[in-house]
């Protein structure tokens, strides 16, 4: 299955659900949410208004609720200044990641640590924690996973003039990365994607038999992964959380069961596909569309971390997570009740005036100040390094290869776009 040879046909391999899996107002509309405007400047607005307000995001921003996305009708209050998001992230037993639990999709992929609080997830966390760390970043999923994955990639556009990099490099690497990570490769990585992303969201636009028939699938091939490990220990993440143990509350420890690693291994591919493929894209665009940040970058690489950065507060690509108050408190002069869900509109927070001078320009030399686009607090993103990493080599290769590289102006300008996961409707571009 590692044979370069083999590695390299079955990730060039061509396949229409490509297209169908990987433009972003198909995955976004099959989820439910809205994709066909960019809200930013609402958001910004709403957090000029107060810091925090009474209502969900989508009834202050005017737009209908996702119809059967949360188990609960709750109040909600809606956190947009970045010192009321900042707590929301930081004091979890206050404002609880608890309510996950309510969440329909999340209930497809099982429990996991996003839902977890307090020392069970501190407890769960560490199992995966030591996969995350920089240093094993760097010297196992870089050097494993993405740099070669990038090579593959970029190896396919060359002698191709004009590409749309959202679809070929954009979408495709962190899905490689992700499934390979855990032991799938090539065209298995692609079939385990399409049933996962149809076993959790397929009930909006597909027959229960074919939800279900998903289902099966995703755990067979899991199930399979997991005995083939127990059998003979791998190098990648399933055999890497067999190995570890679970500490629990009375000091002694065990291994965790084969759902609670199917649960991991699902959060883990959804939690890093859309997101990095996403956020790629409205890197690059940022990059293109203040030419002289790609030049610089170009010429002076170290420089590559930095946009990624400022991407990421500029132009996060979930800009709302959800929270439960867990008691009445006082945010901001407001009282958010006990019981009230908690939307934490991190993306109107990233370009709180109070925090950033020129909020709403992209600009890779501001002085630096952590943003919240891959959270904070115990539940700050896993994967971060895993993202920075692939996006980082991304840019490098692009830069290596094509150094004059430029948005294509005989294609659509391409758009920012949606609520809840945003994106570029297209990155397409002049390689040479
Ligand atoms: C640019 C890409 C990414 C963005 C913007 C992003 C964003 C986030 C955010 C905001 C959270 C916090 C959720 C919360 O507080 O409720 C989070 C959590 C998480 N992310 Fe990411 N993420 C990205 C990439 C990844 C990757 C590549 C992986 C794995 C390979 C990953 C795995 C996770 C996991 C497992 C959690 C849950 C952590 C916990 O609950 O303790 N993410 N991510």
């Amino acid at each position: 299955m590692n044979n370069p040879q083999s590695i390299k046909e079955r990730l060039s391999a061509d396949d229409p659900r490509y297209r169908e899996m990987f433009v972003l107002e198909r995955e976004a509309t099959k989820a439910g949410f809205h994709v066909e405007a960019d809200y930013t400047a609402e958001m910004n607005r709403l957090r000029e208004t107060a810091p925090v307000m009474k209502g969900s995001i989508r009834s202050l921003l005017g737009l209908p609720e996702v119809a059967g996305s949360v188990l609960v009708e709750r109040e909600n209050c809606t956190f947009l200044s970045f010192h009321a998001c900042e707590r929301a992230f930081q004091e979890n037993l206050l404002f609880s990641s608890e309510i996950m639990k309510e969440s329909v999709g999340m209930r497809k992929i099982g429990p996991t640590i996003l839902q977890m609080i307090g020392d069970e997830h501190r407890r769960y966390r560490s199992v995966v924690q030591p996969l995350f760390v920089r240093p094993r970043v760097m010297s196992w999923w870089k050097q494993r996973w993405i740099d070669e994955t990038v090579t593959l990639l970029l190896d396919r556009l060359s002698g191709r003039t004009a590409v749309d990099l959202n679809l070929e490099l954009c979408a495709r690497l962190p899905m490689y990365v992700v499934t390979r990570g855990i032991g799938l490769e090539g065209q298995d990585a692609l079939n385990f994607r399409d049933h996962l992303t149809r076993s959790t969201f397929g009930a909006r636009y597909e027959k229960p038999e074919a939800v279900e028939a998903a289902r099966v699938e995703v755990d067979r091939v899991l199930q399979e992964l997991i005995n083939q490990r127990r059998a003979q220990s791998g190098d990648d993440i399933i055999s890497v959380v067999l190995a570890n143990d679970l500490k629990l509350p009375d000091g002694g420890t065990r291994k965790l069961t084969d759902q609670e690693i199917f649960s991991f291994c699902k959060l883990v591919i959804f939690a890093g596909g859309g997101t990095t493929w996403r956020q790629l894209g409205i890197t690059i665009d940022a990059l293109l569309t203040h030419y002289h940040f790609w030049e610089e970058c170009r010429d002076d690489r170290s420089l590559i971390n930095t946009a990624i950065d400022e991407a990421l507060r500029w132009r996060p690509t979930d800009p709302v997570f959800w929270r439960l108050a867990k008691e009445d408190v006082q945010v901001e002069g407001v009282m958010v009740p006990k019981g009230a869900r908690i939307n934490v509109c991190l993306g109107a927070a990233n370009r709180d005036p109070k925090i950033w001078d020129r909020p709403d320009e992209y600009d890779i030399h501001r002085p630096s100040h952590y943003n919240l686009g891959t959270g904070l607090g115990p539940h700050r993103c896993l994967g971060r390094e895993v993202a920075v990493q692939e996006m980082a080599a991304a840019i490098n290769g692009l830069m290596d290869r094509w150094p004059r590289l430029r948005y294509d102006p005989d294609q659509p300008q391409p758009v920012f776009m949606g609520l809840d996961q945003r994106g570029m409707s297209a990155v397409p571009v002049l390689l040479d």
